[in-house]
C-alpha cells in the first residue's frame, strides 16, 4: 500500500519549522498513518472498569481495526479483532455487554471470551480438513499486544516494539497523578461518552489541545459573557461554570507560563504549576481523605501538580488533573470523531466528579457554549488547506529557543509551536518505513 509514497517524500514533508498540507488532506497518506503509525503505535483503548468482571466486553477501533475488549474467565484482558474466523462476519455490532462466550450471528459459530473456538454446528463437515480446533486460525485472532496501566488499557498492533511503560517514557507520571488523585488509586469511567463525528483530519484535533494561542480569540463569544457575569460574585463565590469559561481570556503571558514539554514519542503535556483550571475550589473533605490516604506531603505533591493536557501520541488526550479524556478516532483523511470521557475517582464524594462532568458538558459537548467554536476552526483548516494558495503549515513560534531539561524533555512557552514540531517529529520517525529503506 504504501508503495507508491517513498521514504524521501515523507521526509520532506516534515521540515523543522513547518510541514507540508497533504500531510492533513492527502488520502494514500492517511491510508499509510493507519499502517505505520495506528498499527504500530500503542494505541489507547478503554479502562478496565469497562469489563469489570469476566464475561464484560465492550467494542472500539485502534485505527479502522475494529475490536472486542474482553475479560476473560482467567480473568486477563484480551482484544480481539471482531471478525468470525469462519467467513469473516463481525462477531457483535454491541457497543458492550456481557457474555460467556460469542456466538457469531451468521453460521452460529461459538468462541469463548479469549477467542479460542468452542463449537461448530454440525462440526463433521470439517472431518479430515485442517479446520480444526488444532489450528489456531480457527479461533478468533488476538491484536498481538496488550498492556494495562493503572487500569489505562492500551494495545499495539506490532508484534515487537518497546513496553508500553518505555514508550510512554515521562508521560506516564501523568497517568500516575491521575489515578494517584484517588484515595482508593482507582478509577472508573462514568457518565456517558459525548461522541461526535468532525470533518477534519485527526492531527488537526489533536494539535488544537496543545494551541495556547487560539483560546482568547476562538472562544471571545464564550469568556467574555462569562467574566462579565463573573465580577458580580465576590472571588470566592463565582459559579463554577463562570470560574471554568472566564480563563480562556486570559493574556497571552498567562498562557506562555502553562509550558509546554514534549517528552519523546509525540508525547508532551501542558502545565505544571500553571492551568486555566487552577482556580476551581476544592472540596476540603476530598483533600483530607488525600491526606489521610497519601500524607500531606504526597497530598501536597499530587495537587499541585496541574498538568492542563498530556497527549499520549496518537489517540488521548487527558486532563489529569480534571478526571476527562479525549479520545481520537480517524474515520478518514478528513472524517475523525472524538470522544470525551469522565472518569470518578474511586472513594471520593460526588462532588469532585460533578466537576469533571460539568466541564464535560460546558466545554467539550457539541452543544456547549465553547466546544463547537474548536469544531469550527477545525472545520476552516480542512477547508482552507485545499486551496492552492501555499503547500506549507507554519509551525515557526518560538523555533529554534526550546530548552533542553536534565531528564531529557524539553520545553518551551505556553505559545511556542514546541508540541506541534514534537509530534511531526514522531510522525516522521512513525511513517518512514525500514521495509522501504534503500
Ligand atoms: S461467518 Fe461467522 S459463523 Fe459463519
Ligand atoms: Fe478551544
Amino acid at each position: 500500500m504504501g508503495a507508491s509514497i517513498s521514504n524521501d517524500e515523507i521526509a520532506a514533508l516534515v521540515q523543522p519549522d513547518r510541514v507540508h498540507k497533504r500531510v492533513y488532506t492527502d488520502p494514500g497518506i492517511f491510508d499509510l498513518e493507519m499502517e505505520r503509525i495506528w498499527g504500530n503505535a500503542w494505541i489507547f483503548i478503554g479502562h478496565e472498569s469497562q469489563v469489570k468482571s469476566p464475561g464484560d466486553f465492550f467494542t472500539t477501533t485502534i485505527g479502522k481495526q475494529p475490536v472486542i475488549v474482553t475479560r476473560h474467565s482467567d480473568n486477563r484482558i484480551y482484544v480481539l479483532y471482531n471478525r468470525c474466523a469462519h467467513k469473516g462476519a463481525q462477531l457483535t455490532v454491541a457497543p458492550c455487554g456481557h457474555a460467556q462466550q460469542l456466538r457469531c450471528a451468521y453460521h452460529g459459530y461459538v468462541f469463548d471470551t479469549a477467542g479460542a473456538l468452542v463449537h461448530i454446528p454440525r462440526g463433521d463437515g470439517y472431518r479430515d480438513s485442517s479446520f480444526n480446533r488444532d489450528n489456531p486460525m480457527t479461533g478468533i485472532r488476538r491484536v498481538a499486544r496488550v498492556e494495562v496501566y493503572r487500569g489505562f488499557i492500551f494495545a499495539s498492533q506490532a508484534r515487537q516494539g518497546p513496553d508500553l511503560a518505555s514508550w510512554l517514557g515521562p508521560a506516564i507520571t501523568s497517568i500516575d497523578n491521575a489515578v494517584d488523585r484517588s484515595p482508593t488509586g482507582e478509577l472508573e469511567i462514568t457518565g456517558g461518552t459525548l461522541r461526535y463525528m468532525h470533518d477534519a483530519n485527526w492531527k488537526i484535533l489533536l494539535e488544537n489541545v496543545s494551541d495556547n494561542m487560539h483560546p482568547a480569540v476562538t472562544h471571545q463569544s464564550a469568556w467574555q459573557p462569562a467574566k462579565q457575569a463573573a465580577g458580580e460574585y465576590p472571588e470566592d463565590q463565582k459559579p463554577l461554570p463562570l470560574a471554568m469559561l472566564e480563563p480562556f481570556g486570559s493574556s497571552y503571558d498567562f498562557f506562555d507560563t502553562i509550558a509546554m514539554t514534549t517528552c519523546g514519542n509525540g508525547h508532551t503535556w501542558s502545565g505544571g504549576n500553571a492551568t486555566i483550571h487552577i482556580g476551581y475550589p476544592r472540596e476540603s473533605k476530598y483533600v483530607r481523605d488525600l491526606v489521610a490516604a497519601h500524607g500531606e506531603e504526597k497530598t501536597d505533591r499530587i495537587l499541585s501538580q496541574q498538568r492542563q493536557n498530556t497527549i499520549i501520541y496518537p489517540s488521548i488526550a487527558f486532563k489529569s488533573a480534571l478526571q476527562t479524556i479525549r479520545v481520537y478516532r480517524p474515520i478518514a483523511v478528513d472524517r475523525t470523531i472524538q470522544e470525551t470521557w469522565t472518569f470518578k475517582l474511586g472513594g471520593v464524594q460526588d462532588d469532585v466528579l460533578h466537576t469533571s462532568v460539568l466541564y464535560n458538558q460546558l466545554i467539550f459537548s457539541p452543544f456547549s457554549i465553547a466546544g463547537h467554536d474548536d469544531y469550527e476552526a477545525y472545520h476552516r483548516i480542512q477547508h482552507g488547506l485545499q486551496t492552492e494558495a501555499s503547500e506549507w503549515v507554519s509551525q515557526h513560534r518560538h523555533y529554534g529557543r526550546d530548552r533542553r531539561n536534565d531528564d531529557g524533555t524539553t520545553q518551551a512557552p505556553g505559545t511556542s509551536d514546541i508540541v506541534f514540531r514534537h509530534e511531526f517529529q514522531a510522525w516522521k520517525n512513525y511513517m518512514i518505513s525500514a521495509d522501504d529503506a534503500d
